[in-house]
């Protein structure tokens, strides 16, 4: 299959540059600097020139508080940036696969969210990415829409931070009411990869398995990584951000294919990432 992919330097972008290859598909990775999606005519050309078969958009504005003030520009890259290559893919006979997210949901919800649970964004990002799913379910015909949550990969990430605070600190006070399924970005884009294969357009929702509040998911981190840092729970309202979170953001992965275990992923994660340490000296 021959695969453009949009957003190529982002921590989803990279893992499919490199596993596409590896399962035998030819990928077009282009970055933001070779394909800013915001540009109508310039995704046009892209898909004109590189003729893939299938556009996977992995590109996005993913700094969730920045979106509330920046809105218009979060619009532009997580709403117009998919209507631009949904248009472009219908024109050139592509199909387009977009990645979206798990704060389309409000999170008040006691259950995990089913993709055909009805979405009540909180956020400006929520809003805008939810904007983007629907520009892109309605200008082509052949869509999948790929939802996901706390990703980690290599890029800025919570793993990332919470290493890198902790070594600063003695204490640190992680949320305990807020859940997720951390995702590491290595496997969802194998997951993308097998609905890729599969032709199986449509909605889906796609994290590694099992949940963890933020406090859980740092204790675990720490564990893995031989971290001292005393870690304390505690609640969201002790730390306000400017942009509202689900309180539930675990999505049920149903008709998805299955990732394993968010425990077993976090530390292949923490493994490579000391062997890439390791390795740069
Ligand atoms: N990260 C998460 O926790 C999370 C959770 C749920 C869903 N998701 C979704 O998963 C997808 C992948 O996220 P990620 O973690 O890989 O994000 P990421 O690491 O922030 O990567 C996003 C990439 O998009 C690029 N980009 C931004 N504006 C662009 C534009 N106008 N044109 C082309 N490229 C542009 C960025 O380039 P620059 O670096 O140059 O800005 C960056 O390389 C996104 O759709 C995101 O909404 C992410």
């Amino acid at each position: 299959m021959r695969v453009l992919v949009t957003g190529s330097n982002g921590q989803l972008g990279l893992e499919l540059a490199e596993l596409l290859p590896e399962r035998g598909h030819e990928v077009a990775a282009l970055s933001r600097r070779e394909l800013d999606i915001t540009d109508a005519g310039a995704a046009d050309r892209a898909i004109e020139e590189h003729a893939p078969e299938v556009v996977v958009n992995a590109a996005a504005f993913t700094n969730v508080d920045l979106c509330e003030t920046e809105t218009e520009a979060a619009y532009a890259v997580n709403a117009l940036g998919p209507r631009n290559l949904a248009r472009a893919c219908e024109r050139r006979g592509a199909s387009l696969l977009h990645v979206s997210t798990n704060y389309v949901f409000d999170g008040a919800q006691e259950r995990p969210y089913e993709p055909f649970d009805a979405a009540r964004p909180i956020s400006a990002y929520g809003r805008t990415k939810l904007a983007g799913e629907e520009y892109v379910m309605r200008l082509t015909n052949r869509w999948t829409v790929v939802r996901t949550a706390g990703v980690y990969g290599r890029g800025h990430n919570f793993v990332r931070t919470m290493l890198r605070v902790a070594a600063e600190r003695d204490v640190l006070k992680v949320k305990d009411d807020e859940f997720v399924s951390p995702t590491y970005a290595r496997d969802l884009a194998g997951g993308i990869i097998q609905i890729l294969e599969t032709e199986g357009y449509g909605l889906y929702h796609l994290t590694n398995a099992g949940s963890c509040s933020w406090y859980e998911f740092t204790r675990e981190i720490f564990r893995l990584g031989n971290v001292g840092t005393e870690l304390v729970p505690i609640p969201n309202s002790d730390y306000p951000l400017p942009a509202a979170r689900p309180a539930n953001g675990v999505l049920s992965t149903l008709g998805s294919p299955t990732l394993r275990h968010w425990q077993e992923a976090l530390a292949d994660y923490l493994e490579r990432e000391a062997a890439t340490a390791a390795a740069q000296g």
